[in-house]
């Protein structure tokens, strides 16, 4: 069953273009890797999908459903999270109101307890900081605060915009770890990356964006062995899909 499918999605910056004609899909449950150099489109597509940026044509179907027009807040409610680019922790809270942040104000007291709880059995290390400032987190601790954040809302879709950035190599085998961890469990997933090397232990299928444009996709084992893919990465003009 398809969850996502964007059908040629378009959108600017004023008279700057970022998005041309992109079009892709994500299974229920299934991982999708967006990779691409500086400035290929990646962020914003995943704030178009957010309801954040407003395309200037095409469309996206969530769970068969246009979310035209829709406000982030209610994209968000249908089920879709986004770990934007660069976490954004909130100053002057701490760990626990960091993630509060992340539950619909309605929920009950103790249903709130419960699903912090399950939160810090995940990540341990939020649950001993949970006092401390979010900001007083290292780079990698404030990722996986983010993440717990967006899982607080049960998404359906997770989106993660370039969540190793600026880690430590350990650190981004944690991330990755969890990472395949919510996939196990059929959470569906569309991690933006810039480097492209780890992607394929977790994304089924690879989309490359240059200027705007899917230039290549397919299989991700398939798309990031392929000669195709600095050419993918530099801009070439045409879509290829890896067989
Ligand atoms: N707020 C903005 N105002 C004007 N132009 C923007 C804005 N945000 C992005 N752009 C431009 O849109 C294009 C796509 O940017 P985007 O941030 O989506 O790329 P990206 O693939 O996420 O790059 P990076 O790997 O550096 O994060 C770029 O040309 C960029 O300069
Ligand atoms: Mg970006």
């Amino acid at each position: 069953m398809t969850l996502l499918r964007i059908d040629g999605l378009s959108a600017a910056y004023g008279p700057v273009p970022a998005l041309r004609n992109v079009g892709l899909s994500l299974g229920e449950g299934e991982t999708l890797g967006v990779v691409g150099a500086n400035g290929a489109g990646k962020s914003t597509l995943t704030l178009a999908i957010a309801g954040i940026v407003r395309p200037s044509s095409g469309d996206i179907f969530f769970d068969g459903m246009s979310l035209a027009g829709l406000l982030p807040e209610t994209i968000a409610r249908l089920g879709v999270a986004l770990v934007p680019e660069g976490r954004h922790i909130f100053e002057g809270l701490t760990v626990e109101e960091n993630l509060l942040i992340g539950l619909n104000g309605a929920v009950g007291r103790q249903a709130r307890r419960d699903a912090l709880e399950r939160i810090y059995d995940a990540f341990p290390i939020l649950r001993q900081r949970r006092t401390g400032f979010g900001t007083r987190l290292s780079g990698g601790e404030q990722q996986q605060l983010a993440i717990a954040r967006a899982l607080l809302m049960n998404p359906r879709l997770l989106i993660l915009d370039e969540p190793s950035l600026g880690l430590a190599p350990i650190m981004v085998d944690k991330v990755y770890k969890i990472l395949r961890d919510l996939r196990q469990q059929g959470v569906a997933l569309l991690l933006v990356e810039q480097n492209p090397a780890r992607i394929a232990e977790v994304a089924d299928r690879t989309v490359v964006l240059a200027n705007g444009a899917v230039r290549l996709s397919g299989a991700s084992a398939d798309v990031l062995s392929s000669d195709l893919l600095s050419r993918a990465y530099l801009g070439a003009e045409e879509h290829e899909v890896c067989a």
